[in-house]
C-alpha cells in the first residue's frame, strides 16, 4: 500500500491536519490521527468513501441500533474474534461458523452506514471508548460485553499482530520498543490502562447500561461456564448441551482451522507479504513469559500498577 500514490497523497493531505508524531528515537512508530483524545489508525481511502477520517468516526454516534443488538467491547488482542464467534452461534441458535470476518461488524471499520446495513441478529465489536459509540447504545440500553485480558499477553499479541501488518500500518520496532509504546499509549487506541480507566469512568456515568465483564483467561480456563454466563446475560434459552457445543466449536484449534479453510477475505490486505499474520497465533495464557526479560517485566509491573492502582481490575497472568 505504501507504493500506492493516492494513499501516500492522502496520508499527507493537509486537510487531515498534522498527524501526531508517534515515532520513537529510532524512528519506529505508528501513523495515527487523533480524535477525541484517542489515536486511531488512518483508514485507507476505500473505507472513507471520500470522507474525512474524523467525520467518518463521528458518524458512528448517529448510527441507528436495534434493541437486541449486542456489542463486544475490547482493547485489541483481548479475544474479540473468539467472543464474536461464540455470540454469533448463541444468537442464531446454530453451530455454524460465520463466513464473514468479524471486521465486517467492527464499528470503526464500517461506520454509520455499514452499522445500519448489518442484517439481524447483529453482534458488533469495537475498540472505541463508549463516548464514540452510537448514542443509542446508552439510550436503548444495548447489551455490551467487555472482554479483558492480562495486559502482558495482550501486549505480546498486539506486538505480533502489528509487526505482521502491511505498510503503512506495520510496526518496525522490536518488542522492547513496542512495550514502551504500549505503556505510554503512543499507538492505535492508546494504552490499555487508559482504555480500561476510560471505560470504567464512562460506564459509571451510565449506570443503566447493561455490561457483562469477562476475562479471556476465565474463558480459556472454563469455556463452557463462559458461554453459559453469556447466554444468561443475553436472556437466551440456550440449553446446557448447546452451550457445551458452542464452547467446543469455538476452541482455538477449531477456530484456527475454520479461519484457514472457510473464512472470507478481509475487506483489505492487512498482512505483510511473507509474514505469518494471523488472528489465531497461540491462544494461550502466559505466553508473555517467553517475551519479557526480568527487567522488562519489573518495569512493566511498576508502570502498570502505578496507573491502575485503586482501579479494581485484577488479571490472571499464569495458566493454572
Ligand atoms: P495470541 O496472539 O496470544 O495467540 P483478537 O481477536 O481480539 O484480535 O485477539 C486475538 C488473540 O486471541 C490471539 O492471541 C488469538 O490467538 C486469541 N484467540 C483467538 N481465538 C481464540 C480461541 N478460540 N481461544 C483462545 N484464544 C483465541
Amino acid at each position: 500500500m505504501a507504493s500506492d500514490q493516492s494513499e501516500e497523497k492522502y496520508l499527507l493531505d493537509p486537510d487531515l491536519g498534522q498527524l501526531p508524531d508517534l515515532r520513537n528515537s529510532k524512528g519506529h512508530g505508528f501513523r495515527c490521527f487523533k480524535h477525541d483524545g484517542v489515536y486511531l489508525l488512518v483508514p485507507p481511502p476505500f473505507m472513507l468513501k471520500g470522507g474525512h477520517p474524523t467525520d467518518r468516526i463521528k458518524s458512528i454516534k448517529e448510527a441507528e441500533l436495534k434493541d437486541d443488538d449486542v456489542i463486544i467491547l475490547a482493547y485489541p488482542k483481548c479475544g474479540t474474534h473468539w467472543l464474536w464467534e461464540v455470540l454469533e452461534m448463541l444468537k442464531s441458535g446454530t453451530i455454524k461458523y460465520q463466513k464473514d470476518v468479524k471486521e465486517t461488524r467492527m464499528m470503526e471499520f464500517i461506520f454509520k452506514d455499514g452499522i445500519e446495513a448489518v442484517q439481524h441478529p447483529r453482534v458488533f465489536n469495537t475498540h472505541l471508548p463508549l463516548r464514540m459509540l452510537p448514542t443509542q447504545v446508552v439510550e436503548k440500553k444495548v447489551k455490551c460485553i467487555q472482554i479483558m485480558r492480562n495486559p502482558k499477553d495482550a501486549c505480546v499479541s498486539f506486538f505480533n499482530h502489528s509487526r505482521d501488518l502491511s505498510e503503512p500500518y506495520g510496526y518496525d520496532g522490536d518488542f522492547a520498543e513496542f512495550t514502551e509504546a504500549f505503556l505510554s499509549g503512543k499507538m492505535p487506541f492508546g494504552s490499555y490502562s487508559s482504555y480500561l480507566l476510560a471505560w470504567k469512568a464512562e460506564v459509571a456515568a451510565s449506570p443503566e447500561l447493561p455490561v457483562l465483564y469477562m476475562f479471556y483467561e476465565d474463558m480459556k480456563i472454563d469455556p463452557v461456564k463462559a458461554v453459559k454466563d453469556i447466554a444468561k446475560f443475553l436472556k437466551l434459552t440456550s440449553t446446557d448441551q448447546f452451550c457445551e457445543e458452542v464452547a467446543a466449536a469455538c476452541s482455538f484449534k477449531k477456530m484456527k482451522k475454520v479461519d484457514q479453510e472457510m473464512k472470507g477475505d478481509l475487506p483489505l490486505k492487512i498482512w505483510k507479504d511473507g509474514a505469518e499474520g494471523t488472528f489465531y497465533r497461540k491462544g494461550e495464557i502466559g505466553d508473555w513469559k517467553n517475551w519479557f526479560t526480568v527487567a522488562e517485566n519489573e518495569r512493566f509491573d511498576q508502570i502498570w500498577n502505578e496507573k491502575m492502582k485503586d482501579s479494581g481490575f485484577e488479571f490472571t497472568y499464569t495458566a493454572v
